[in-house]
Formats: C-alpha cells, sequence, structure tokens
C-alpha cells in the first residue's frame, strides 16, 4: 500500500502524513526533508545553489535515516530546496530514492509537491491538500510563535505565495494534483476534521 500526499507549503500535508502512516502502520517520508538535506549541505559547503553536479553527488550519498527534520526546518533551508528543486537532474536522483524507499514492504505514505504524479503514479490512494493562503499562513504564524520565534503574518503569507507560485510554475515535476487525486480543503477544519477526511477517503480507495 502507497498512500501519495501532495500540497503546497505548510497545508498540513506533513501532519496528516505521519498521522496516516500510524494508523495505517506504514513507513513515512516527507519528501521535502530529501531536498532541504541537499541544499543544506550546499549552503554548508558554502556552494552555489545552481552546481548541479555537486547537488547530484550529496543526493547520492544521502542517508534519510540520518535527515534531522529539527535542524532542516529553518526558513532559509526551505527557501533554498525550493531553488534547487528546479534542478532536473538533482530531481531524477532524489525521485529515484523516493521510490525505492515507497516500493519495500509493507509500503509507505510520502509526502511532497510531485508524489501522485512523479514518484508514485500507481500509488494506491492519492491526495491532493490544500487550504487557502491565508489559512496557511495563519497556521504557519501560530506555529513559528507557539515555537518561541519570532513572526510576522503579512511576511509569511508573502513568503508562502512566492513559494507556491515557483514549486507550481517550475518546468520539471510542478506542484500539481495528479487527475486520479481526491483533493482534500483544510481551509475550515481543524487537524482532527482533516485526519477523520483523509483516513476516510484511504480507507475508501484501500
Ligand atoms: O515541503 P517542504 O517545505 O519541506 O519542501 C521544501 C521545498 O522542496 C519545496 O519548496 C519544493 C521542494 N520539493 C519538491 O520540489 N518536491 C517534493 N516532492 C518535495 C519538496
Amino acid at each position: 500500500m502507497i498512500i501519495a500526499i501532495d500540497g503546497p507549503a505548510a497545508s498540513g500535508k506533513g501532519t496528516l502524513a505521519r498521522r496516516l502512516a500510524e494508523h495505517f502502520e506504514l513507513r513515512h517520508l516527507d519528501t521535502g526533508l530529501t531536498y532541504r538535506a541537499v541544499a543544506a549541505a550546499l549552503l554548508a559547503k558554502g556552494l552555489p545553489l545552481g552546481d548541479e553536479s555537486v547537488a547530484i553527488e550529496i543526493a547520492q550519498h544521502l542517508e534519510l535515516a540520518q535527515m534531522d527534520k529539527s535542524v532542516l526546518s529553518a526558513h532559509e533551508i526551505g527557501e533554498a530546496a525550493s531553488r534547487i528543486a528546479v534542478l532536473g537532474g538533482l530531481r531524477e536522483e532524489l525521485v529515484n530514492l523516493q521510490r525505492k524507499f515507497a516500493e519495500t514492504p509493507p509500503g509507505a505514505v510520502l509526502d511532497g509537491r510531485d508524489i501522485g504524479t512523479v514518484v508514485c503514479p500507481n500509488a494506491t490512494v492519492k491526495l491532493f491538500v490544500t487550504a487557502s493562503p491565508e489559512a496557511r499562513a495563519r497556521r504557519r504564524t501560530d506555529e513559528m510563535i507557539s515555537k518561541g520565534n519570532e513572526a510576522n503574518y503579512a511576511s509569511v503569507l508573502e513568503d508562502l505565495k512566492r513559494r507556491d507560485e515557483r514549486d507550481s510554475q517550475r518546468t520539471v515535476a510542478p506542484l500539481k494534483q495528479a487527475d486520479d487525486a481526491v483533493l482534500l480543503d483544510t481551509t475550515e477544519m481543524d487537524i482532527e476534521a482533516a485526519f477523520q477526511a483523509a483516513v476516510d477517503i484511504v480507507s475508501k480507495a484501500a
């Protein structure tokens, strides 16, 4: 069983993916972390984000189990990840890694931007999780403040819109709902309601 979850930044897809994995006893991969890990390694080496051959080499040695979400969640790393995500050769390398993870029994939940369209086109079930930019910016701002960080709603909203634009407009594997994905709009839902809706969708499809 493979559950593919795509959607824009701060749509809640990560939390849903983690909870669905627990519920259905599957492994979980946040594929955004693979782009973030490569971006963080380039930044740490002081190399330009467009250096695709080094990016590919880093991807070839990536250890999924070693990726530390708490380190990789920094805003600058997310921005850098969105920039290197346009590199076609790098994507090929990361997609191979993600597919291997998905296809290892008993299956997995993967979340990202191109899981239903490119990484796992034959997934058992596909969800496209979205919410209005305003709802996503509000959640992201509250989350940052609850972690003791400073956050400004207006600038978070601007950043999200810019990231959506870059992720949806790129030519290679843009953020896009797969034809056979079920749309889950969580604008008016809290996480519990969104989780219940997702469980219903997956149970019907599986
Ligand atoms: O989901 P996230 O914020 O951790 O993702 C960071 C960036 O990585 C995102 O802006 C675009 C890129 N990404 C991608 O292109 N394809 C994926 N499957 C996951 C993430």
